[in-house]
């Protein structure tokens, strides 16, 4: 049976929440990144992503000036820098300076993979959709990593950005 609920209760029963870092380069050059919980594939064939920004994140200039990002499944170890590159504004600082986090550099796009991550996609931006205060970001896959360790992924476990594995 259900109760109807405001949609502020209803969705406080979404997690755990898988989280991503996206990191797109802006016309310095420098890489920016930031951290998602709104994400889905969208896509098999060919393989697609989906991210969705919020209209006022430096990330939107990032992405659409570079029209092309990494996304990646960071691990569980990876929670403080998830936090921070999920609370700072690129356009303020360089996050990459700031909090010292492993990357490689991307084979086929402009941007860097994050070396510790579970896995990192490199995507060309192949379309986008006004949502809202959102835009959604379709990325096709260009190419695909996964660490050489196994590692479990992180998730937002509960509200006020939680962040753990789910065991
Ligand atoms: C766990 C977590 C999940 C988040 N999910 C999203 C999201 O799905 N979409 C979004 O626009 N911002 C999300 N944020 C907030 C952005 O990461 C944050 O505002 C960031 O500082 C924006 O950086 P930028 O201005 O460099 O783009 C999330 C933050 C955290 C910590």
């Amino acid at each position: 049976m259900q109760k109807q609920a405001e949609y502020s209760e209803a969705i406080r029963t979404k997690y755990p929440e898988q989280v991503v870092i996206a990191i797109a380069k802006d016309k310095a050059g420098r890489a920016n990144p930031v951290t998602l919980g709104w994400t889905m594939i969208v896509s098999g064939n060919p393989p697609m992503m989906s991210i969705a920004v919020a209209k006022k994140h430096y990330s939107i200039e990032t992405i659409t000036h570079s029209k092309c990002f990494t996304i990646s499944f960071p691990s569980a170890q990876m929670a403080d820098a998830a936090l921070f590159f999920g609370s700072k504004s690129g356009r303020n600082i360089d996050k990459f300076a700031e909090f010292d986090c492993k990357t490689e550099p991307a084979q086929a796009i402009d941007s860097v993979l994050l070396a510790d991550a579970v896995a990192n996609f490199e995507c060309t931006l192949e379309s986008q959709i006004p949502a809202g205060d959102h835009i959604i970001f379709v990325g096709k896959i260009v190419a695909s990593h996964i660490n050489t360790e196994p590692k479990k992924r992180l998730y937002t476990i509960g509200p006020g950005h939680k962040l753990g594995p789910t065991s």
